[in-house]
């Protein structure tokens, strides 16, 4: 039987680690998973239960709740895409007020161990590629493979700009936006890291496929060593 490997992507906001993932994970035949959108799931549950409003106050407790009851993750072809209420939530999850709270949830411990969760579950069904922000420290420390995408926040906040509005972005946009992702960048950093051993890569120059054909060919690479080592 051919052992599963698990490729961990972590960075820091729009580094393009769930971009990459999911074509590093289409080209070697692997499940992408985004860590990224079962909190921004978990997130939006909450939002749900209290009808589209911000809670006054988020309660670990509540937001596990509807965690557990309403977001679920379901297969697709080259990977997993959250699902709340039993409908994919992928649009519902990328909205601002989810944006907003997402870091919020994500230091709760309890939320935290739930995504963990899921995302081992996956792991140990398949060969994943998995992005986030504490995948090659906490989730998979042993990991095959661990890449640490970074990016100059300007260039980071244009293309996430690029994505959501589908033109060219003002240089005020992209002022604001340089913000918003420094903030959370700042509510985030408990909780990222890089490990001592992922592979840094900084893709402010590279084009979206130069930056995968990198992962690609270092994936390559360590699955060939590893199947040498441990066939003898
Ligand atoms: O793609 P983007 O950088 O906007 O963020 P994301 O990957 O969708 O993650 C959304 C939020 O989830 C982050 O801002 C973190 O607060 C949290 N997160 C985390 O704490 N740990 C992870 N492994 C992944 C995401």
């Amino acid at each position: 039987m051919k052992r599963r490997v698990v490729i961990a992507i972590d960075g820091p906001a729009a580094s393009g680690k769930s971009s990459t993932a999911h074509w590093v994970a289409e080209r070697l035949g692997l499940r992408h998973v985004d860590s990224g959108a079962l909190y921004r799931a978990a997130t939006a549950a909450r939002l749900r239960v209290a009808k589209g409003k911000a809670p006054a106050k988020w309660v670990e407790k509540d937001v596990l709740d509807a965690a557990r009851k309403h977001v679920g993750l379901a297969p697709t072809t080259h990977g997993f895409v959250p699902e709340i209420g039993g409908a994919p939530a992928d649009e519902e999850i990328r909205g601002p007020l989810v944006t907003q709270h997402v870091s919020a949830v994500a230091r709760m411990q309890k939320v935290r161990d739930w995504v963990n969760e899921q995302v081992r579950d996956a792991a140990r069904a398949y060969s994943v590629v998995v992005d986030g922000r504490d995948i090659g420290t906490v989730v998979f420390p042993k990991a095959d493979l661990k890449v640490f995408l970074v990016a100059d926040p300007w260039e980071r906040a244009r293309r996430r700009l690029v994505q959501q509005l589908q033109r060219s972005p003002t240089d005020k946009e992209i002022a604001e936006e340089t913000d918003r992702l420094v903030q959370r960048d700042a509510k985030d950093a408990q909780q990222s890291g890089q490990a001592a051993d992922a592979v840094l890569l900084d893709t402010t120059y590279l084009t979206q496929e130069e930056q995968v054909d990198r992962i690609v060919a270092l994936a390559k690479a360590v699955t060939a060593r590893a199947d040498d080592t441990s066939a003898g």
